[in-house]
């Protein structure tokens, strides 16, 4: 990590350096010329001074023709540190004095070549001097001087250029009389611009130096700012966390995640339909396409439930088609399930906010409770729930009620539950799964409250036909209350049939066959079917079951049943619409037609109570406690009896062992949506043995077309079904169990969740796709 940020910021300082050395590179040799010339235009001011100082005394001394007066002039001027030397040339080029450090080998001709160059500096072995030559003016001398040839003296040779200004003016009476050669000492010139050159170097490294630090700790605190301010993006927290770092980032935050949702969704479709649905294929489905969405269930029952016994307190799962699908899909996205807290202890688990984490001992999502009085569950429960929308869906020959004072519990404990999803929302568009009849009137309740709510609902019982649901008082508000939904899901197409045209019927809505879409206020909704199923079992589940021959054996042992016996086998809840009467009539046929199986073949039926305070229910419950009665008492004989009928609630692990220990496995619902026990029991068989008889009016039938598909309201063709499942050769039973196993393994419960959450993800793909191309047009 470390490394990795020196890296970076290495990638920062490399290009400063190579700026800083080309600057220093370039400035150097500049600073150079530049003080050059200022100092040779110094020393030429300087020699300017002197030659004027000395020139009157030069002329007066050649005049007079005492050279030997100038000898001491000179050294005197000499003295000054500066000045290395000076020497005199006739107007020919002849030295015709000098001090001291005048270099012998140093002719006139060769100081006014020197002198005439940009660059006057002639090295000699002391050192470097600048040399300057000025000209002194003067009279003719009047006489030749002894020391001196007058014949040689050529008045009004040329000038030197560059130091013509030793004379500014020449009046006419004057000519040149000499030259006056000033060697200047130059080695504090070199000094000073070593010192200058120094000091800029020394400069330009401070204040690269200086630039280095701002430009690291700018970058770091920038990048860092950055990197977590795009991690928190990432996240999904950046605009609504108040803690994020780098607030610059957030009018792009949107649109950065979602061009990589958009990415991440074509990745995840191009990956095709094909793949086996897991659970972990739904966790990426979900961190994907519904990437950072919170995901709220709701549903009447909850998934455990705490009652409060002798020996304490015990968790128990409900007999629930709905938990059973429903719980691994939980397990696997966490979140939240809202249900109605019903157990005995429920209160005394919950924290502050009626909430626990489930499943105890795993603790992955967090189950919220809502309570109920006795009151309110007895009007939106048992009432217009269970004697009204039951039945009315159910079209089980048994009359649906209907009361208005139920219908107010049930609207008021539909709000109930919204005002709860509201209060679980973390963010204003969560993915709200709601389950089943009990709440038909919550996704409308909660799309007024939360209007970006991806709401999923499903429809776990069946829907009838127009006619029979235009039965209910309060059709168009039903209606209107499931519209609400973005996706509204049933088990088969042909429900979504009857739903698309009982809303044809009674409400004005656009419906688009060709899409499966229902437009209803300016608001669509998905109509589509989602064959419910169940979790496949992993090695590691079925190893916990035991052998098939374990569970037969400790099934028989409890039961007091013989070995041989041919075991067939109900698991139901004790409702009237899963035809458990007409199952033990046509057990009763059975021994009637094939006498031969008396005493030895056995049916027990699991019963698990249910929905106990209605009279519809009890009396249901005594009718087939009376009829099993009856055949065990035409049929018993020796200790053996044909029907079991356990009417008390089995835990999962007991339901299964049931289905490993059974020959065959009995569903005659009179009208399922799906009916999920038949799943389970091809599940449990991976012995690839057993028989599945299947009523034709459960869902599962269009997926399990192997099992042995009855009638069961026909007597005879539910026993004749039977007779053949007792005698079906193992080959044939390995056969049809084979193909069953691979279609409830491949359309499995993660399918079930994963295509309703694939769809939504579309859905909200299309929304923002949507949105972005708004916000282009407006800018
Ligand atoms: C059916 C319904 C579920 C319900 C279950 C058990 O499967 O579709 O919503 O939970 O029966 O019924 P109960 O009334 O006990 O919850």
């Amino acid at each position: 990590m470390r490394l990795r940020t020196l890296r970076l910021q290495l990638r920062f300082l490399l290009p400063l350096f190579i700026v800083l050395v080309v600057a220093a590179y370039l400035a150097v040799p500049l600073l150079d010329k530049v003080t050059l010339r200022w100092f040779s235009r110094d020393l030429n001011s300087r020699g300017l001074l002197v030659a004027n100082a000395l020139s009157d005394s030069i002329a007066e001394a050649l005049a007079a023709g005492r050279l030997s007066r100038l000898q001491t002039l000179f050294d005197r001027a000499a003295q000054d540190e500066r000045l290395v030397a000076i020497g005199l040339c006739s107007p020919d080029g002849r030295l015709i004095q000098s001090t001291d450090r005048f270099p012998a080998d140093l002719s006139c001709a060769r100081s006014l070549e020197v002198a005439h160059k940009p660059d006057p500096r002639l090295a000699l072995s002391g050192g470097a001097v600048h040399v300057g030559v000025h000209d002194v003016l003067g009279h003719r001398p009047a006489a030749p001087a002894a020391l001196l040839s007058l014949d040689d003296w050529a008045p009004g040779d040329a000038g030197v250029e560059g130091n013509k200004s030793a004379v500014a003016e020449t009046p006419a009476s004057q000519m040149l009389v000499a030259r006056l050669v000033l060697l200047h000492d130059l080695s504090f010139i070199d000094r000073r611009s070593e010192d200058s050159r120094n000091y800029l170097i020394g400069l330009i490294a401070i204040l690269g130096l200086v630039m280095a630090v701002i430009t690291m700790v700018v970058a770091q605190l920038s990048w860092r700012g950055w990197l977590s301010g795009a991690r928190a993006l990432m996240r999904g927290e950046g605009l609504v966390s108040p803690l994020m770092p780098a607030p610059e980032l957030a009018p792009f935050a949107a649109d950065l995640r979602a061009r990589l949702r958009d990415m991440e969704d074509e990745y995840r479709r191009a990956q095709g339909p094909d793949a086996e649905w897991t659970a972990d294929r739904l966790r990426t489905l979900l961190s994907t396409q519904l990437s950072g969405d919170q995901v709220i269930v709701v549903s009447n029952r909850e998934p455990y439930i705490h009652e409060r016994t002798a020996d304490g307190i015990i968790v128990k799962r409900p007999a629930s088609g709905l938990v059973t699908a429903v719980e691994p899909v939980m397990r696997a996205c966490s979140g939240t399930w809202i249900a109605h807290g019903s157990g005995t202890a429920d209160r005394e688990v919950v924290d502050g906010r009626d909430r626990v984490r489930v499943p105890p001992g795993h603790e992955e999502y967090w189950l919220r409770r809502v309570w109920l009085t006795a009151e309110e569950e007895k009007g939106y429960y048992y009432g217009f729930a269970n004697e009204g929308l039951w039945p009315l869906c159910h079209v089980a020959h048994v009359r649906p009620v209907f009361r208005e004072s139920d219908w107010e519990a049930y609207r008021a404990v539909n709000q109930r539950f919204a005002d709860a999803v509201v209060a679980e929302a973390t963010g204003d568009d969560p993915v709200v799964l709601v389950q089943d009849y009990h709440f038909a009137l919550l996704p409308a309740m909660i799309r007024e409250k939360l209007p970006e709510a991806t709401i999923l609902t499903f429809w776990h019982i069946p829907w009838p036909n127009p006619e029979s649901f235009g039965i209910c008082p309060w059709r168009r508000e039903l209606l209107q209350g499931m519209l609400g939904s973005t996706i509204l899901g049933f088990h088969t197409r042909f429900h979504c049939k009857n739903f698309t045209e009982t809303v044809d019927r009674y409400l004005e809505a656009r419906i688009e066959h060709e899409h499966s879409t229902i437009a209803y206020r300016e608001k669509e909704t998905l109509v589509e079917s989602y064959p419910i199923s169940i979790e496949w079992p992993a090695p590691e589940q079925v190893e916990r079951w035991g052998s098939i021959a374990q569970c037969r054996e400790r099934v028989t042992a409890r039961l007091g049943l013989p070995e041989d016996m041919c075991l067939a086998v109900g698991v139901d809840r004790f409702d009237y619409t899963k035809g458990i009467l007409e199952r033990l009539n046509a057990v009763e046929r059975l021994l009637e037609k094939r006498p031969h199986l008396i005493g030895r073949f056995v049916f027990v039926q699991v019963a698990a109570p249910t929905r106990n305070s209605l009279d519809e229910y009890r009396n249901f419950q005594e009718h087939v406690q009376r009829v099993t009665d009856r055949i065990n008492l035409r049929f018993e004989r020796d200790g053996w009896r044909p029907v079991h009928l356990l009417a008390h609630h089995h835990e999962p692990h007991a339901v299964m062992e049931l289905f490993r220990a059974a020959d065959i496995c009995v569903v005659t619902s009179l009208h399922d949506g799906m009916n999920l026990v038949c799943k389970e029991f091809v599940a449990a068989r991976d012995d690839l043995q057993g028989v599945l008889v299947l009523s034709r009016f459960a869902g599962a039938v269009r997926e399990l077309p192997e099992a042995l598909i009855v009638n069961p309201y026909h007597v005879e063709e539910t026993a004749d079904a039977l007779y053949s499942a007792a005698t079906m050769p193992p080959g044939e039973q390995r056969e049809r169990m084979a193909s069953l196993r691979s279609t409830v393994h491949e359309y499995n419960v993660f399918r079930w969740a994963g295509r309703m959450l694939a769809d939504a993800g579309r859905g909200r793909l299309r929304n923002r796709i949507e949105a972005r191309v708004r916000r282009y047009r407006a800018d």
